[in-house]
């Protein structure tokens, strides 16, 4: 195993809106090319030596934006969940979903059960789906689930440290070793907080749907520069 290459990489997939306005498009045809974008990407970096892609799909803020646009973004997941099924299973890479289950529609539900349990036993990567989804309302929900085990006897709170406290979290994944955010936006946008405690961080300008494997591997090179600390010296 190449000990430069990150476990796991994380991408908050920003910019698909600007993409399409910039070209008289709409913001859905920007989603569009986005998930094109993104199922290419997650074959490159999993067929890399990474272990684990998360991607920010859908926060629990983004229900703020239109219902139009809510509906699509909705409609899209759900499409690319039955259509790349096959592909998930031909390239061995197990689908996670990380996200609160509330407020997600019912076909959604279906489609997220369905992606998770038809690919639940492949072990060639992890393509972890952020989906209705905030890194606040994830360890919140995660301390409610360790104080309900405190209070049924089942966790003594000496035992609770990084790694068991992980194990609440909506998937107990490894840290975050590089986190990639597109368009220009110098913000975490409250994902992955638990994850990404000493990632590495690696901002581009350009729109996500632009962001093409080529790009990712000159950011896997500044990763592979970089003198990782952990605060140490
Ligand atoms: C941010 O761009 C992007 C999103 C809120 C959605 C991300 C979704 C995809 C890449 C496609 C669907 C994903 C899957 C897994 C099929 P923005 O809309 O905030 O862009 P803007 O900042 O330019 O407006």
């Amino acid at each position: 195993m190449d000990e430069n290459m990150p476990k796991h990489v994380a991408i908050i997939m920003d910019g698909n809106g600007r993409w399409a306005t910039m070209r008289g498009k709409k913001r859905s045809e920007g989603h569009l090319e986005g998930s094109k974008t993104l199922k290419k990407l997650a074959l490159h970096i999993l067929k890399k030596g990474v272990k684990i892609l998360s991607v920010f799909a859908f926060s629990t803020e983004n229900f703020k934006r239109s219902d139009e646009e809510v509906e699509y973004l909705m409609n899209l997941l759900v499409e690319y969940f039955k259509k790349e099924l096959k592909l998930f299973n031909k390239y061995n890479i197990k689908v996670l979903i990380s996200g609160r289950r509330e407020k997600l529609r019912e076909d959604v539900l279906e489609a997220i059960d369905k992606i998770q349990k038809e690919t639940q036993n492949n072990d060639g990567g992890i393509l972890n789906i952020c989906l209705n989804y905030g890194g606040q309302e994830e360890i919140i929900d995660a301390s409610k689930k360790i104080a309900n085990d405190y209070k049924n006897g089942k966790l003594k709170l000496e035992e609770l440290d990084k790694e068991s406290f992980s194990k609440y979290l909506y998937n107990d994944l490894e840290p975050i070793d590089l986190l990639i955010r597109t368009s220009g936006e110098l913000r975490i946008s409250n994902f992955m907080l638990f994850q990404l405690a000493y990632s590495e961080l690696y901002f581009t300008n350009t729109y996500f749907p632009d962001f093409k494997e080529k790009e990712f591997d000159i950011a896997l090179e500044d990763y592979q520069k970089r003198i990782r600390r952990f605060g140490g010296v």
